[in-house]
């Protein structure tokens, strides 16, 4: 049993204490990060959330407590009464805010013991993320989840304060709900009192921040919890947090003039540093043209380019026959790369395949030459055409895939990053926003056999792309807009269809019938009869922003306790099986293959 604070008040925290302080007495409360005996003295650094102090306790001012003392080991939570002293001199500690004083102790309590940390509280202690998400309350005392959570509590504040400033009504919605259409998986609640029915868990509050114009609420944020049973990635958690806002009376300018002040106010006041707005904007089809994807990271060059008239022609069958069956040749220029070695090509050649591609194929142009089991199917005139197109010179290696457009700005679009990451030449400490703009409404499911939303089925289309839902469904342009930062998308968002005539046309396409659309939103087909507002909005993906903002790896460094890649939590260890009478109550029974 430890002591109690009885006698002690807390007077100052562990990050607090300048040097204007010393002679004050002053009560401190901590973990003992260290102690440290020292010819007859004994050093503790006592931390807390807001740093570190040196606490010392020497036996000449009171021996109980430098005995005590003796005994502190790592993580003991203690109170400690002293006089704060001006260090001597060259023991100051430059990296302490706290480095000029220490503090002088005449009284300890120790409040409580602790066993020893299954890995050490310390900034870069280098610890398997298992066993770290396992002791999630240990791993939060280090320095850096401490940064990554307190910059993620700055960033809302700030945000929120803007986005009242800008009129927004910060409203909650339910998590207990219906399926809602961004596409993922839904997570399924049962319902005891309504047996055999289930709740979704929302996937965004898409319906309901709608439904929220409809009622008149004009401008509506939240900063929500979404849920969403997908694949995940460094990048991506099955329960994740939007910046979700939705507008009434609004055009995109507006939507993107509000974003754009948002961006440009947290990096300021997150990072102190300057955003330009405002961002540039790249269509869907030029960003998959010169980047092979919808989420470029522009920050570095490398573009893509289409060489396929050049191939078309050539005695590269492979090649030529691609752009003869509708396919493409692309290339980019892998700047001062010729020197890789042959393990390299391979593994350039297996990412390529990871990626989708059949192939990769590759040119080095070193002393004037061309290297490349295909250079002997080149003619002088392909060669100059290639060496003009990519802007090659000495030492440059081109990469190549032929094949459907998609698969080849896919693989070269990942390529590009991976050859960028290796060369080094992605600038660090920029920050490159760009609105991609003009997405397709649709998108053809090959499985299903139908078009499906591109993001949603309440997205608008373009109104002079409208007459062509019926004849050519692959080519309407969506009033959608994704926001990209640095090759991550951060966001998303549209404006909606607001007429039930259009949204009836929309579900046509999507061969979604009438009483399917009924069952599903039927609800909100049925608000948009009632005096709709045309409504437009977005969503920010609030733990990807915190990841850029934070320099972060991965997505579960800023999240307090999140999951593993498996959805799991490794401290609760939820997902968990549930007692019988609980699956009785529900009116559920389980058949679990073996
Ligand atoms: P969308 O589905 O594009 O749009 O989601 C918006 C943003 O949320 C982030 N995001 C995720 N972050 C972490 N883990 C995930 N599993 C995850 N999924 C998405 C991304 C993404 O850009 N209702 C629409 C918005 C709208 O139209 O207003 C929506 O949810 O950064």
């Amino acid at each position: 049993m430890g002591d109690s604070m009885e006698g002690f008040k807390r007077t100052h925290n562990c990050g607090q204490l300048r040097i204007d302080d010393i002679e004050s007495e002053v009560t401190l409360m901590g973990w003992v990060q260290r102690r440290r005996d020292h010819g007859g003295l004994i050093f503790v650094d006592l931390r807390d959330r807001y740093g570190i102090t040196q606490v010392v306790f020497n036996p000449d001012v009171n021996r109980e407590s430098h005995e005590k003392a003796a005994l502190l080991r790592s993580e003991y939570v203690i109170a400690i009464k002293g006089d704060v002293s001006k260090r001597p001199e060259g023991t100051k500690n430059p990296n302490l805010s706290t480095g000029e004083i220490e503090v002088l102790v005449k009284e300890l309590n120790v409040l409580n013991d602790a066993r020893t940390p299954p890995f050490p509280i310390e900034e870069d202690a280098d610890v398997a993320e298992d066993t770290r998400l396992k002791y999630r309350y240990m791993d939060l005392r280090r320095r850096k989840l401490q940064r990554n959570l307190i910059l993620r509590n700055k960033a809302a504040k700030t945000i929120r304060e803007y986005l009242y400033n800008e009129g927004f009504l910060e409203i909650e919605t339910p998590f207990l709900t219906k399926s809602t259409p961004e596409g993922a998986r839904d997570y399924l609640v049962p319902s005891r009192v309504n047996p055999g029915n289930f709740y979704a868990l929302p996937q965004s509050p898409q319906l309901f921040k709608q439904l929220l114009m409809i009622a008149g609420y004009d401008r509506y944020f939240q900063i929500v919890k979404c849920f969403r049973d997908e694949d995940l990635r460094a990048d991506r958690q099955p329960e994740f947090t939007q910046i979700d806002m939705e507008l009434s009376f609004i055009d995109r300018e507006d939507i993107f003039r509000i974003v754009e002040g948002m961006m440009a106010l947290v990096f300021k006041e997150v990072l102190n540093v300057d955003i330009k707005t405002p961002f540039k904007r790249l269509t869907y089809d030029d960003a998959l043209e010169r980047y092979g994807v919808d989420n470029p990271d522009t920050r570095f060059g490398l573009e893509l380019k289409d060489v396929s008239d050049i191939f078309e022609k050539s005695e590269l069958r492979v090649f030529a026959d691609a752009v003869k069956q509708g396919g493409v040749v692309k290339a980019v220029n892998a700047k001062g790369c010729s020197g890789f070695s042959r393990k390299d090509m391979d593994n350039l050649v297996d990412l390529a395949r990871v990626y989708g591609a059949r192939g990769l194929a590759w040119l080095k142009y070193e002393s004037g030459t061309w290297q490349s089991p295909i250079a002997k199917f080149l003619n002088d005139s392909d060669k100059t055409a290639l060496y003009e197109r990519m802007n090659l010179s000495e030492g440059d290696m081109l990469l190549l895939v032929a094949d459907q457009a998609k698969i080849a700005n896919g693989a070269l679009g990942r390529l590009r990053l991976n050859i960028a990451e290796r060369l080094g030449i992605i600038k660090q400490d920029t920050f490159d926003f760009t609105w991609i703009v003009d997405f397709p409404l649709l998108e053809y499911d090959q499985d299903e056999m139908r078009y499906t939303a591109m993001h949603h089925p309440f997205t608008a289309p373009i109104d002079e792309d409208i007459p062509k839902l019926k004849t050519e469904p692959d080519r309407v342009r969506a009033k959608a807009y994704d926001l990209v930062l640095n090759g991550s998308e951060i966001g998303g968002g549209s404006l909606r269809i607001y007429q039930r005539e259009l949204q009836s046309a929309m579900f046509e396409v999507l061969k979604i019938g009438e009483e399917q659309a009924t069952a599903k939103f039927g609800f909100l087909l049925e608000a948009l009869t009632y005096g709709a507002p045309p409504h437009g909005g977005m969503a920010i993906g609030f733990d990807r922003l915190i990841m850029i903002l934070a320099g972060a790896e991965s997505i579960r460094d800023v999240i307090a306790f999140p999951k593993t890649q498996r959805a799991t939590c490794l401290m609760t260890e939820a997902p968990s099986k549930v007692d019988s009478k609980q699956l009785a109550e529900l009116s559920l029974r389980l058949s679990l293959s073996k």
